[in-house]
């Protein structure tokens, strides 16, 4: 870091690895989404695993814990870092900006709010995240850039970031905690509940099954990964960053604690098989 607190601008090419982080192994949700849209692209991915949850720490501890993530995939070398956790998303854009001036860095909550007006005919829309998220009001804030006239209302559920981590998806404990969470937020929308629900927390889509099986019938659920994904193929096109040459792409795995716990769990959130020999462990 340079003394105006930016470093110097990564020497970026289109062969590079796509640099991906999350406070865990929720933001494999996003890599499986990349992965499938870009099968030749190679991506680095990094789980704070040691200092999950992001949740329920303050905006400013969450900031810095990301720009030290970032620092370990640019000191590696990636071309652009998608940002796979909203709570992150939602508090450190600006400061990794500013400290990687040259760097594409795109996050989940923009492609999240969009996916969500899309799928907002009535203009009435339910968020679901972290308590920091919430707290930081940053999917209100988006979804009214695009649809001014929207209702939302949002409820943190920090518990489902526990439950998707132990790999508890399903069963009536789950329900239960998710009846708890949805059905206050329902009664802020009478007459017919909200359009569609974003699920505002990378960890979320873990739990759909169950989120869905307690919504009223016809309540969209609302995944960021696919928009993001697709908003990181047209931002690599923009820039003329898509990897030369033909020959499926790769996947390298870090993780802050517990590399055996990482690609256990893991493997359930990016729908193929991790390796414990593939994931590396580091120290911030
Ligand atoms: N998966 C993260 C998110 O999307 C954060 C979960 C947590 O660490 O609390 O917000």
């Amino acid at each position: 870091m340079t003394a105006d607190n930016s470093c110097a601008a990564p020497h970026i090419t289109a062969n590079m690895p796509i640099g991906v982080f999350d406070s865990g192994v929720g933001g494999l949700t996003v890599l499986r989404a990349l992965r499938r849209a870009l099968p030749n692209e190679d991506f680095l991915y990094l789980g704070d695993t040691a200092r999950l949850p992001y949740g329920t720490k303050s905006g400013a501890t969450v900031a810095r814990y990301a720009l030290q993530t970032t620092r370990v995939l640019v000191d590696i070398g990636v071309k652009l870092l998608v940002v796979a956790c909203n709570t992150a998303s939602s508090v450190a854009l600006p400061g990794l900006a500013e400290a990687y001036p040259g760097l594409p860095v795109i996050g989940v909550v923009e492609p999240g709010a969009r996916a969500a007006c899309q799928n907002a005919p009535r203009s009435r829309i339910a968020v679901i995240a972290t308590g920091g998220t919430v707290r930081g009001a940053a999917y209100q804030a988006a979804i009214l850039r695009l649809m001014p006239q929207a209702t939302i209302a949002t409820r943190p559920a920090q518990l489902f970031v526990s439950l998707a981590e132990e790999g508890w998806t399903e069963g009536s404990v789950v329900e239960d905690i998710a009846r708890r969470y949805l059905d206050p937020l329902m009664a802020e929308f009478p007459e017919g509940g909200p359009d569609c629900l974003v699920l505002g927390c990378t960890h979320f889509p873990l739990l759909a099954p169950a989120i869905r099986s307690v919504l009223p019938q016809g309540v969209r659920l609302i995944d960021s990964a696919e928009t993001t994904a697709q908003c990181v193929a047209d931002e690599l096109c923009a820039r003329g960053l898509v990897k030369e040459g033909a020959g499926p792409g790769t996947a390298r795995f870090f993780a802050t604690d517990d590399p055996e716990r990482f690609a256990r769990v893991g493997e359930i959130f990016l729908g193929e098989g991790i390796a414990t020999a593939d994931v590396t462990l580091v120290d911030l």
